[in-house]
């Protein structure tokens, strides 16, 4: 038996998914660059990973965890006093005073009790430690609270609502908790936004295959931008109420709005603010992660999930999960406490913080705007505008002959279009089925770059784009 035929069926699938395969022939076409490329580097705009793109890590969030994993820094008479008080305290947090000890499963009380601060805080609606559970990052945490509620056998099998089009992580990772997965489409015209009828519409498509137990809802949008107002998610509550569903909503870019007239509201508030009948009833489990924009440390791998108006038999259940998991790492619990608690007015690392974090803000509303402008102009190509996150989702309308190629070499549209584009310009987007309905084609671009990355990626794309429409692409060899 060769090895290919040995990998689980679930392993090859997420190997040969479209983006896998983008990402490898990336790899492979960085090798051959200074052999016979035009361009001097890949660049990756498929993914959200900021610090990859060389974004700046939030110095305070850095200072601190030195001294921690590092106490002789307590010492260091460069560091900010509130840098070196916070990293004690932190330290005081952990077993026998180190990053090494081992937490309790559920994560560190003491960072717990931080997390729910903050959502106190940001809602005005009360949170508390124990509802709050924190995994090695959020994909982690949804993972816990579908396999839960996965059960059954054929028609009796749970089912999943899902966006479409939807986070490209998700796929995977709801294949491998084995429940079905309903596609809700969101309306593209309307800026992506959730509309009542369709997900009336997905799941009397689905009632005869399968269970729908939960809801998954992605707000702010992965890949879309859309940020729902406060109608909007009431509209969802009620639809799960109504349907008995599960909430999973996926807020990990709550910190990164920017769309005029447009703020996060979390669920959670929107639901205690609601009549009791919903306030006292609807289970909601929401996530938020380290992998934020403004916070970007995607490689620490810390997320956690708040799980309201939850049987206790459940919150038994999540805790007892974790403790498969031993211990999230613990810098990273740490990290999501500096995310949760940042710098003070005041404090001597306040103004540092606003200016990075402003920053980052400022670069994702500014490139947001530019890049859909650009978009719009190009022949063949329409892009919404985005509120929130870090992604653009534009359309592609490409040429009938282009299709024919796609066709006939076995791919994608969108798939020949990426690998067109990385092998002639060495521009990474994303692309593959990220859940879409219609046979419509779609690029993922991560909007999260330094400004001359930026002006790099849209001459080639644009170089690109106008060369494949001017009828001069020829298919590469299958
Ligand atoms: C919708 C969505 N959820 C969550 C995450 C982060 O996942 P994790 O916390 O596992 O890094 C991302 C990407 O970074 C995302 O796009």
């Amino acid at each position: 038996m060769t090895s290919v035929q040995c990998v689980n069926p679930r392993v090859r699938r997420i190997r040969d998914s479209p983006q896998t395969v983008l990402q490898n022939l990336a790899e492979h076409i960085t090798k051959e660059i200074s052999l016979q490329k035009p361009f001097k580097e890949v660049i990756d705009v498929s993914a959200g990973d900021t610090h990859r793109a060389v974004l700046k890590p939030v110095s305070f969030l850095r200072q601190v965890l030195a001294v921690c994993v590092y106490p002789a820094l307590l010492e260091d008479k460069s560091l900010p006093l509130d840098v070196k008080i916070r990293a004690q305290k932190l330290l005081e947090a952990c077993d026998g005073g180190s990053v090494g000890s081992y937490t309790a499963s559920s994560g560190l009380s003491h960072v717990r009790q931080s997390i729910a601060e903050f959502i106190t805080k940001r809602d005005g609606i009360p949170s508390f430690a124990e509802n709050i559970f924190i995994c090695a990052g959020s994909q982690r945490a949804i993972m816990i609270a579908v396999k839960l509620l996965a059960s059954g056998e054929g028609t009796t099998r749970t089912g999943v609502l899902i966006p479409a089009p939807c986070p490209h992580t998700l796929y995977p990772l709801l294949d491998e908790a084995d429940v079905v997965l309903v596609p809700y489409q969101l309306m593209e015209e309307k800026g992506w936004a959730v509309e009542l009828d369709k997900l009336h519409q997905a799941l009397q498509a689905t009632r005869r295959n399968c269970e729908p137990r939960a809801i998954y809802i992605s707000n702010p949008g992965n890949p879309t931008g859309h940020v729902q107002d406060r109608k909007s998610i009431e509209e969802v509550i009620q639809f799960a109420a109504a349907e008995r569903l599960i909430l999973l909503v996926d807020e990990v870019y709550q910190d990164s709005v920017y769309g005029k007239d447009r703020e996060f509201i979390s669920y959670k508030k929107v639901l205690f603010e609601m009549d009791k009948e919903y306030a006292e009833t609807v289970e909601l489990v929401s996530f938020h992660s380290l992998s934020s924009a403004c916070m970007g440390e995607c490689g620490m791998r810390a997320g956690y999930m708040e799980v309201v108006n939850m049987d206790p038999e459940v919150m038994y259940y999540f805790d007892n999960t974790l403790c498969g998991d031993i211990s999230t790492p613990v810098t990273g619990q740490l990290a999501l406490d500096l995310m949760v608690i940042p710098p003070q007015p005041g404090d001597p690392s306040y103004d540092m913080y606003i200016q990075e974090t402003l920053f980052t803000l400022a670069t994702l509303s500014h490139n947001a705007k530019r890049v859909q402008e650009f978009l719009n102009k190009l022949p063949g190509v329409s892009c919404q505008p985005a509120m929130g996150g870090i992604y653009l989702f534009p359309r592609l309308h490409l040429p009938c002959g282009i299709k024919e190629q796609a066709k006939l070499l076995g791919l994608k549209d969108d798939v020949l279009y990426c690998q067109k584009l990385l092998e002639e310009e060495g521009v990474l987007a994303g692309a593959g089925q990220y859940g879409g309905i219609t046979d419509s084609c779609h690029l993922r671009l991560c909007i999260l770059v330094p400004s001359d990355t930026l002006d790099e990626v849209l001459a080639r794309l644009s170089s690109f784009h106008c060369r494949l429409l001017g009828g001069t692409v020829t298919p590469r060899d299958a």
